[in-house]
């Protein structure tokens, strides 16, 4: 078995795992970063698709070769219709602010190609991963792509590994410990090919349920409907899950097209007991994770990862722990 050394192992190539890595890499320190999906898994997923304003900042100021202001769109507001009455918020106005659309599989694009071009470690399809703290440090134990082990040993290991967290243990002493509500209704998420129905969102309730028409590219657009969290995805024809999703939008003719993707989003909240123990933290979705209405889950791993990454510097470059020991009343 080989044995590697660096400063921060992080376990997940998400957004907040390959942000994470950026952000210390700024602060001169090294990390490895490994993840269970290949390269092509994880850049051609499509997932959450709003980027609040502290996480464009952050990507278009730290992170190289990000396009999100060059491609991605600004929202300066959303839409909410309810009682045959369309509501407009306008972010702009009323916050100065606005959110950006641009869907995360290109920001992780942006993270994998910046981190790569810069020579750093970033390891895909390495399975079985294992972490433990050793009080001043911490390992990582997991097989490569060929179902070799190794080790990375770390002055601190990092689970940016989403819901299914496998570092999560090690920092509570169990894969469920926390608090979890699961709720009694789902989104119903398509994905279609066809031009956008409106510029910003529909949040839509209705006589027959709710619906979101919101969108990925002028070519591609994300649309959900309420459902049961039990509903089969193909007990609907196209045509079918056009006119619900029409009833549902009054006032807005929807724009349709070949639905290429559907799903069912069930609805869970989870927050770990804990996101940090000696050498080991959690981030993201291993430490929390929400349901997809608000469109915060990326947000949330983002501001997590600021807080941490400052916390990392100041415990590897300045041996000050008093960051790390804070860490979980701060985020
Ligand atoms: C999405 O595009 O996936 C999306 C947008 C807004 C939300 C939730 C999901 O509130």
């Amino acid at each position: 078995m080989t044995t590697q050394r660096t400063q921060v192992a992080i376990v997940g190539a998400g957004p907040a795992g390959l942000i994470l890595a950026h952000l210390l890499d700024s602060y001169g320190i090294e990390s490895i970063v490994v993840d269970d999906r290949t390269r092509g898994e994880i850049e051609t997923t499509i997932r959450a698709g709003i980027l609040e304003h502290s996480t464009v900042d952050l990507l278009a100021n730290h992170v190289a070769g990000s396009r999100v202001l060059t491609t991605g769109e600004r929202h300066n507001g959303v839409n909410l219709r309810f009682a045959q009455e369309n509501h407009r918020i306008d972010f702009a106005a009323l916050t100065g602010r606005a959110v950006w659309l641009y869907p995360q599989h290109e920001v992780l694009k942006d993270l994998i190609a910046a981190r790569l071009d810069a020579g750093q470690d970033l390891r895909f399809s390495t399975r079985g991963v294992r972490a433990q703290s050793n009080g001043t440090g911490a390992w990582v134990l997991c097989e490569d792509a060929d179902g070799r082990e190794f080790q990375i040993d770390a002055d601190f290991v990092v689970g940016a590994d989403g819901s299914r967290s496998a570092v999560r243990e090690a920092i509570t002493g169990s894969h469920t410990s926390g608090f979890f509500k699961e709720y009694p209704f789902a989104w119903f998420g398509v994905l279609c090919e066809a031009p956008p129905s409106s510029h910003e969102l529909i949040y839509s309730n209705s006589d027959d349920g709710f619906a979101l028409i919101s969108r990925r590219s002028e070519t591609v657009q994300r649309m959900y409907f309420q459902c049961d969290p039990e509903d089969d995805t193909s007990a609907y024809s196209e045509e079918q899950l056009w006119d619900i999703l029409q009833r549902r939008v009054p006032g807005t003719e929807l724009q349709r097209g070949h639905i290429f993707q559907r799903d069912v989003l069930r609805f869970r909240s989870f927050v770990a007991s804990s996101m940090h123990k000696e050498r080991l933290a959690i981030v993201g979705d291993a430490a929390h994770t929400v349901p997809p209405t608000g469109a915060k889950g990326m947000n949330l791993a983002v501001a997590d990862v600021v807080i941490l990454a400052k916390a990392l510097r100041a415990l590897l470059r300045e041996g000050d722990a008093r960051l790390i020991d804070g860490f979980e009343d701060a985020v």
